[in-house]
């Protein structure tokens, strides 16, 4: 067996988005009100604010509102990047960076307004189908998430949101209508951003209210269980609608490492990674609850509801490839005093050897190499990094140009440790950098904490003219793109 050298022919270098980040457009082409339009901005509040529960969590009062609401006002996702009518645009300019693949979400509230119509919205199904076109055209491969947090309000209002079993079969009506109507033209098919959000960010992963509950965690691992069923089913659905189809699963990979060589730091680690990470992908990959969520249920008081049959589903509707999104590491210790740091979706335990964004993210390359591996080993299917990228104040000079050399830095150090990963034995198919261009942050609901390599004139407050400008990084990602990760150079 030959040693591999680096990135294989024929690696899907790409860029990412979601439609509720980028998009804007809340209100038009017959769309209706989801949940992300229901976020109120919070620009304006602390680090420390911005980690408790009563921000993170969405409450009845603030949905009323939301509702009550009629114009963007202070709900960034209302407005996005105005990706919604600057598609075309946007695709030129990341076919002009090279992309050999888009990952791009579809919004369930542009094809199905109130989630429970019994006919899709037409415009927006066409409006899809032009984007993906658009992708073709330009030649981009399209890596479809069919759902990236956001679903309609109505769903949340009417049906108490993922907790009730009925979302699987309206779930399966929308994504019947994008198998259908998109066969021809996706190559890789995602039922659910990061299954476990629903956990870690309730409103967006599970769309839960927490003063609508009784008991939050077994409404949340409820919600969990549906979702498993929704995505096993999609793939099957996917699989016999479209033969050969490339249907994968996803979570945010917390890698954790051990805080000192106390035992019983290790054994913390190990639950941290079975209760954060494994529990996801075992059920979705080997299509089994794990035993050791049995004993964790029990500690909190849980009964998953399940029904005859259930068991079987999960284990037809095994994912073909693994992705995951991949931003930070963090520390599993027992020590309750630990300095804590901010990551994504989660406050963990601070690394002193890392450095960090200014959100508090900790800069770990070598975490990524380390995750790749462990997954590989773990279930070797296919693995797909959806989401990597750096979180930071960028600065439009009078030229138009923006110099991110931070950013540069933090892609040229998660490149080399893919390579490192490839040449390890990892089947990696590819890299879809999170946000591709500037959007609204979603933990943050900011639009100055900006992720992308095009930089997009508006402020935290919709403020700017939202025109598109190059940053340093997008010619850096171009090069190594045209020379497949070889050129690392400046
Ligand atoms: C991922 C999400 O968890 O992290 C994205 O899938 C999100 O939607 C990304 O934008 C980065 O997080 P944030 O909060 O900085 O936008």
């Amino acid at each position: 067996m030959a040693l591999r050298t680096g990135f294989p022919k024929g690696f899907l270098w790409g860029g990412a988005t979601a439609a509720s980040q980028v998009e804007g457009g809340w209100n038009e082409g017959g769309k209706g009100l989801d949940t992300a339009d229901c976020r109120p901005a919070a620009s304006h509040l602390t680090t420390e604010q911005r980690r408790e529960p009563a921000f993170k969590e969405m409450t009845s009062e603030k949905i009323a509102a939301a509702i009550q609401c009629p114009d963007a006002g202070e709900y960034p996702f209302r407005r996005g990047s105005d990706g919604y009518h600057r598609w075309e645009e946007d695709l030129d300019l990341y076919a002009e960076m090279g992309l050999k693949v888009y990952r791009m979400s579809v919004s369930w509230a542009r094809i199905f307004p109130n989630g429970d119509d019994v006919e899709p919205n037409q415009e927006g199904i066409d409006y899809y189908r032009r984007v993906l076109e658009g992708c073709r055209a330009r030649g981009m491969k399209v890596f479809l998430t069919m759902l990236h947090y956001s679903i309609p309000i109505n769903l949340v209002e009417k049906y108490g949101g993922w907790k009730n079993r009925e979302l699987i079969d309206l779930y399966l009506r929308y994504a019947r209508v994008l198998f259908e109507n998109y066969g021809d033209l996706v190559d890789y098919w995602l039922p659910f951003n990061e299954m476990n959000a629903g956990r870690f960010l309730p409103f967006n992963g599970t769309a839960l209210i927490r003063d609508r509950e009784e008991h939050f965690d077994q409404s949340v691992y409820q919600g969990l269980h549906h979702q498993f069923l929704a995505s096993a089913l999609a793939v099957k659905l996917g699989h016999r609608l479209i033969p050969g189809s490339q249907i994968g699963c996803m979570i945010a990979r917390f890698c954790h490492y051990v805080g000192s060589c106390r035992p019983e730091d290790q054994l913390q680690m190990l639950r941290d990674e079975q209760y954060t990470n494994w529990f996801y992908t075992d059920v979705m990959v080997r299509g089994i609850y794990p035993e050791y969520m049995e004993r964790y249920f029990d500690l909190k008081n849980i009964e998953v509801k399940m029904q005859p049959g259930d068991q079987q589903i999960l284990q037809k509707g095994t994912a073909d490839f693994i992705s995951f999104s991949y931003y930070f590491t963090q520390i599993s210790t027992v020590d309750t005093a630990w300095e804590k740091t901010d990551g994504n979706l989660v406050t963990g335990s601070k690394n002193p050897y890392l450095t960090a964004s200014e959100w508090g993210w900790q800069y770990d390359p070598m975490g990524l190499r380390i995750t790749l591996n462990q997954l590989w080993d773990r279930y070797r299917k296919p693995l797909f990094v959806a989401e990597n990228g750096l979180g930071a104040t960028d600065v439009l000079e009078p030229d138009g140009t923006v110099h991110d050399a931070y950013r540069i830095a933090y892609l040229r150090h998660h490149v080399e440790a893919m390579r490192e990963a490839i040449i390890d034995g990892v089947n990696l198919l590819g890299y879809t950098w999170w946000g591709v261009i500037d959007l609204v942050s979603n933990a943050t609901m900011q639009m100055s904490k900006r992720y992308g390599f095009i930089y997009v004139d508006a402020d935290d407050g919709g403020n700017g003219t939202f025109d598109r400008f190059k940053k340093d990084s997008f010619y850096w990602y171009q090069k190594c793109i045209a020379t497949n990760g070889e050129d690392l150079g400046e």
